[in-house]
């Protein structure tokens, strides 16, 4: 493994507490790959490109990619094929992804570029890579539910969409009671380092390169 993107989808930044796990995972891949290296992307400002008419227009005509309507959507997209390692920290906003993690979404799942079709069926056009979503919410998703969730599915759909299968998501959740945290984060560090890609304890079978 050469290097690791890692998305901030929280308007917290580095002070979400997803985004802590997110950094024991780098520390985690930095022992194992001393050198790799990490990109990262704030997505909170949302200053990476917008859903304009000329990119919505040039979605549906299917213009070159070298059209200037696809700048900020290529510079995405490469960023993803530089890197052979995945990393998103995400609350979940309204049941599902914040509105900054649909936006990489629109901009990055292009037709013919991201992904094609075969059999009428879209597949990937991206390298699969380890990938783990760490997922932050302020009541509860998984076992005793507070709440419907229409994030783990769908980011499994759209990660699939591109090619991203070797995905796992890390929940940390029931946030929003203070007496809590401390314990959900505690599982989620447990989730986290049993993980054999992103773990303490990594496997040299996380090597792509
Ligand atoms: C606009 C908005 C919508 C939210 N919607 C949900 C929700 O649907 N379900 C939930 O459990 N928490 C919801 N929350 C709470 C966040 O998921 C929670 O604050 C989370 O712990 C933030 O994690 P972080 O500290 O890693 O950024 C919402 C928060 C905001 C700001």
């Amino acid at each position: 493994m050469k290097s690791v993107l890692l998305l901030n989808a929280s308007p917290f930044g580095e002070n979400a507490r997803g985004y802590q796990l997110a950094l024991q995972a780098i520390s985690n891949l930095q022992a194992a790959h001393p050198g790799i290296d990490v990109i990262e992307r704030d997505l909170a400002p949302a200053d990476f490109g917008r859903v304009t008419p000329d990119y919505a227009r040039a979605i549906i005509s299917r213009v070159a990619h070298d059209s200037p309507a696809f700048f900020q959507s290529e510079r995405l997209i490469r960023e993803l094929e530089e890197t052979d390692a995945l990393i998103i920290s995400t609350p979940m906003h309204n049941y599902t992804v914040p509105a900054v993690l649909k936006l990489w979404i629109d901009l990055v799942l292009r037709a013919g570029r991201s992904f094609g079709f075969r059999d009428g069926r879209k597949v990937g056009l991206l390298d699969d890579r380890p990938t783990v979503v760490i997922v932050a919410s302020g009541g509860t998703v998984t076992g005793k539910a507070t709440q419907p969730d229409h994030l783990t599915g769908y980011l499994t759909d759209v990660l699939a969409t591109i090619g991203i299968t070797n995905l796992r998501f890390i929940h940390v959740q029931g946030l929003a009671e203070d007496s809590n945290a401390a314990h959900s984060l505690s599982q989620g560090q447990r989730a986290l380092d049993a993980d054999p890609r992103f773990g303490r304890g990594l496997k040299s079978d996380v090597s792509v390169g």
